[in-house]
């Protein structure tokens, strides 16, 4: 008698409790953090993890892609050991560069990029090779940008012209397929396109042949590629009309160095004329501020029930616990996702004021200045895992783009485009073509 009671008065408890526990334990969606504040709490070093929760909740988060790829590099794994050994090889690389000095550093990757730029562009002038209506803008510069980032940067020795034309074709093409299909698919159609990997694979294979240095290329290719090139491709679209924007990236040539990539000092020097006041710097910011690569930054944690609940279930007898539908789910855990809506806070009317969603890089001139130093920019994310290539990427983006607008100046060709600027995709009626 008892202990019916005891039971029903035990259920009646668990039933209230999994009832006002619902919401935050049986729930699979994600939660945003749309504030500065909150994303620094969730990405950054005031968070009380440790680098290896850190890891774990990026590779949690990152399945998807993981599978897609097959990667195992730091993006995917949980390993302190695989992130401190993939950045260093990311630092070396970048430091590498830099042991020539800073200024023949960049002097040489802009020599690739002309290089890469006007051979891309040869063929496409060559009227066997490429239909009269012109190219598409998009895998133009995907091409271009993949050309680069193994020429200029991960193969230094490599020669351009050795490039396979078809394998950087193919290449690009088959990763942004392959990612959208991580992004939408289901687990089984992102198995089934095993054969498309392997193409893949084969082509980055022959791009990147050292195989001590990279092992596995697509680890290495997809981190710096994937975002690069969508920077370039955006900062072109919003700046392609602006004769005032476009000079500020030709009289970049000139001196290719971080020095004159940022603003100048002579700002306050009253004699200093017309573009002097813009900088490359500020247009690249801007257009990561608009068009951020990575919009959603996510990390995902298992969740279980609270100890005390699993420790009450499993006393409840087990026919009032199936009555309350609380067997399965009391001890299997939960994937509950955390996502730093980095967009959001990028177009917040709060952050930049009324005039947001307009591109405006004389904005950066003062945001400097601010007293407040919550970051608010956070294309390369924050805290313990933010990108290595969060200097250089910026200042190879800026070259790459004046390569790209000296090429169209010198062969008579220009940017045709639409009202839409496109991301991963959705570039449709953006091409290039004779002026
Ligand atoms: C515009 C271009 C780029 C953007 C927008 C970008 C963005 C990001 C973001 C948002 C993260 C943090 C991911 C997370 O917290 O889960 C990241 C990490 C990383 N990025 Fe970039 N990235 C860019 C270019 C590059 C380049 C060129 C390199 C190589 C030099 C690079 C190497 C890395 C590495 C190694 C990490 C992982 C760092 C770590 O785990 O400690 N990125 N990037
Ligand atoms: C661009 O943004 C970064 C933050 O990612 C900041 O450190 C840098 O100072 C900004 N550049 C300029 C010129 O304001």
């Amino acid at each position: 008698m008892y202990l019916i009671l005891l039971s029903v008065l035990l259920g009646a408890i668990l039933t209230l409790y999994s009832v006002l526990s619902a919401s935050s334990y049986s729930d699979k969606s994600s939660r945003s953090h749309t504030t500065p504040r909150e994303i620094v709490q969730l990405l950054g070093y005031s968070s009380s993890s440790s680098i290896t929760q850190h890891l774990h909740s990026r590779a949690l988060a990152n399945q998807r892609l993981r599978r897609a790829f097959r990667l195992t590099n730091t993006f995917v794994s949980d390993e302190v050991e695989v992130h401190d050994a993939f950045v260093g090889r990311m630092n070396e690389l970048i430091r590498g560069q830099s042991r020539l000095g800073s200024a023949k550093q960049w002097m040489t990757f802009l020599q690739v990029s002309r290089r890469a730029v006007s051979s891309e562009l040869n063929s496409f002038i060559d009227p066997s090779s490429s239909s009269s209506s012109g190219y598409a803008f998009a895998e133009f510069i995907q091409i271009v940008t993949l050309k680069i980032i193994i020429a200029g940067f991960l193969d230094p020795n490599r020669d351009i012209d050795e490039l396979d034309a078809e394998g950087l074709r193919v290449s690009a093409t088959l990763i942004m397929k392959l990612w959208t299909l991580s992004k939408t698919a289901h687990w089984s159609s992102i198995d089934s396109s095993e054969s498309e990997l392997t193409t893949l694979n084969e082509h980055l294979c022959r791009l990147l042949p050292d195989r001590e240095m990279y092992p596995d290329p697509i680890n290495f290719v997809i981190p710096t590629w994937e975002t690069l090139w969508r920077l370039v491709a955006t900062c072109i679209a919003r700046i392609y009309k602006d004769v005032p924007y476009r000079d500020v990236f030709r009289n970049f040539l000139d001196e290719p160095t971080y020095q004159r990539f940022g603003p100048s000092n002579s700002r306050s020097r009253a004699d200093d004329t017309d573009i002097s006041d813009l900088c490359a710097s500020w247009i690249i910011n801007e257009t990561l501020r608009l068009h951020p690569p990575s919009k959603h930054i996510s990390r995902s944690f298992v969740v279980g029930k609270p100890f005390i609940l699993q420790f009450m279930i499993s006393f409840t007898p087990r026919c009032i616990a199936g009555w309350l539908k609380l067997e399965g789910d009391a001890s299997s855990p939960q994937i509950r996702s955390q996502v730093a809506d980095v967009e959001k806070v990028h177009l917040s009317t709060d952050i930049w004021g009324p005039n947001a969603l307009d591109f405006e890089p004389r904005r950066w001139r003062s945001l400097n200045d601010r007293r407040d130093r919550t970051p608010t920019l956070f294309a390369f994310g924050d805290g313990p895992l933010m990108c290595v290539g969060k200097k250089w990427a910026p200042m190879a983006a800026a070259l790459m783009i004046a390569a790209i607008f000296e090429g169209f100046e010198a062969e008579g060709l220009d940017i045709e485009g639409t009202s839409t600027i496109g991301g991963r995709a959705g570039w449709d009626g953006w091409r290039i073509s004779r002026v």
